[in-house]
């Protein structure tokens, strides 16, 4: 990153405005390698500087990732003319930070979403040769079968189309879980589709080793935790 004033870098952390830096400055809690920092203009390069703000360590990250938890009726998209983005719904704080989701998910399937400012991740995490595995939670028109499990471990062809074997998980008679690699347009309800029955209800549950916060109210975001961010790349599978 190079050399950084330190009230700019610890402001785009996103947790303390620049005049709340300002005044920690003042107040001589903010150290940088174990010393007091004197003044804000004054600069760092936060890959080789340990920071500290008021007695808690600092990580400064490049990038931006933040959870959300879509909720059904907004578009998977930075911008629409019409519809209201989940970009729409970020609070002040993270709008104009070139953010954008990292895949999408269906206007009415609701449930985990990153949200980020980093292509390359975002990449990774999207890429089917990645092999991080997505979990849904699908709610289906008809009670699920045995055939169902079995038609998707087998990988299902639809057209022209064929989907990659899937794991499927019946927990109640309509309701199921299925975990999958890919990410083809509207992918799970067209398996269900292919299948014999339409899904009426979609959740994302995870994704590789990040799961849907439980507490994360619907249409809100949380920053992820370091361990979150290494785990978006999880390979682990298996239901
Ligand atoms: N599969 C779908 O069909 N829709 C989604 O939103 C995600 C996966």
């Amino acid at each position: 990153m190079g050399l950084q004033r330190i009230d700019k870098l610890l402001s785009s952390q996103n947790t303390l405005s620049r005049s709340e830096v300002k005044s920690m400055i003042r107040q001589g809690k903010v150290l940088a390698n174990g010393q007091i920092v004197k003044k804000p203009e004054e600069k760092f390069d936060p890959d080789t500087t340990v920071l500290e703000v008021d007695g808690q360590p600092l990580t400064i990250r490049q990038h931006i990732y933040l959870m959300m938890n879509k909720p059904q009726g907004v578009l998977s998209a930075s911008n629409d003319r019409h519809a209201k983005t989940v970009i729409d719904l970020l609070p002040p704080e993270w709008q104009r930070r070139n953010l954008f989701p990292a895949g999408r998910l269906d206007k009415d399937t609701e449930g985990l979403l990153l949200i980020t400012d980093d292509g390359e991740l975002a990449h990774k995490m999207l890429s089917p040769k990645s092999h991080v595995y997505k979990l849904y939670e699908a709610e289906c028109d008809r009670d699920l079968t045995e055939e169902d499990v079995a038609a998707f471990a087998g990988g299902i062809i639809c057209g022209e189309l064929t989907f990659l074997p899937a794991e499927m998980k019946i927990i109640s008679p309509r309701r199921a879980l299925v975990e999958i690699c890919e990410g083809k347009f509207h992918q799970i309800k067209r398996m269900f589709h292919a299948a014999g029955t339409e899904v009426v209800h979609l959740r994302r549950l995870r994704i590789g080793g990040v799961w849907l916060d439980e507490n994360l109210p619907s249409g809100m975001v949380r920053p992820l935790s370091d361990r979150e961010i290494i785990e978006l790349l999880n390979r682990n599978h298996g239901l």
